[in-house]
């Protein structure tokens, strides 16, 4: 079943995976987190550089990766680097050979061979990140794993362009086999606009064709839904496990 845990509101959504990020860290070990984009993670990266999270974060030995990215450079306005860039990184020490950025100023599919090949350089098995933070579509995407694309199949590589018809354009984004390798994923969730959706992905049919965040099952680490009451509205009664604190 789901670890389904329902905040008040989008801080305290964004509070809850700060802390689990500060919980998660082992001292004086490299701490990979592999960041979402799109706007539900950005207030989760302004309170990461805030107390009392920024003094509990052993900064030099984090090592940011991505989940996605754009087919923009880095200084564009879609661009999910530049997003944690603004809201994250230009605030703490994290050494730049720990920023393991997509390239995607380069043609999509020369930036996920690049990105598949870097990811390989740092995982010498699986990519097994600390955590990986995932965003959801109101279509049930994650990442960049749109329904009923290719990469929804992609069972070797970890990270692949993937062509969304519905975006006309493609995108770089890891693939099951990397996402599902990670020790800790937290899926943020807020807002009214994804309550229907929510509840067709968590209490609804199987169908990852359909719904693609359904297919994200770690193999062996955790799933934590981090959701917020407007988010939730729409979820059965009595499967919600409601914290009212950020934690
Ligand atoms: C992206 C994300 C994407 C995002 C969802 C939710 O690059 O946009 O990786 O999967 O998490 O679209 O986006 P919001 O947080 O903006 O609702």
């Amino acid at each position: 079943m789901p670890s389904i845990h329902i905040y008040p509101n989008a801080r305290a959504v964004a509070c809850a995976a700060a802390h689990h990020i500060v919980e998660s860290q082992l001292p004086g070990q490299p701490f990979r987190l592999a960041l979402s984009g799109g706007s539900t993670p950005r207030l989760l990266y302004q309170l990461l550089v805030q107390p009392p999270y920024v003094n509990a974060i052993d900064w030099p030995q984090i090592e940011l990766f991505w989940g996605d990215e754009r087919p923009v450079p880095p200084e564009h306005p879609d661009s999910n680097y530049r997003m944690a860039y603004e809201a994250l990184i230009q605030h703490v020490p994290i050494p730049p050979a720990h920023i393991h950025r997509i390239q995607a100023e380069l043609p999509p599919e020369q930036a996920a061979d690049a990105y598949d090949q870097h990811l390989h350089k740092n995982f010498p098995n699986i990519p097994a990140f600390d955590v990986m933070l995932l965003g959801m579509g109101t279509d049930g995407h994650t990442a960049s794993l749109f329904p009923h694309t290719a990469a929804l199949h992609e069972n070797s590589r970890w990270c692949v362009a993937n062509h969304i018809p519905t975006l006309k354009t493609s995108r770089i984004t890891l693939t099951y086999p990397a996402i599902n390798a990670a020790k800790k994923i937290l899926v943020l969730v807020t807002g009214a606009a994804k309550a229907p959706m929510l509840s067709r992905v968590l209490y609804g049919a199987y169908s990852p064709e359909e719904l693609p965040i359904q297919a994200v099952k770690p193999n062996h680490g955790e799933l934590l839904w981090l959701i917020d009451e407007a988010a939730a509205s729409a979820l059965p009664p009595n499967k919600k496990h409601r914290h009212h604190d950020g934690v």
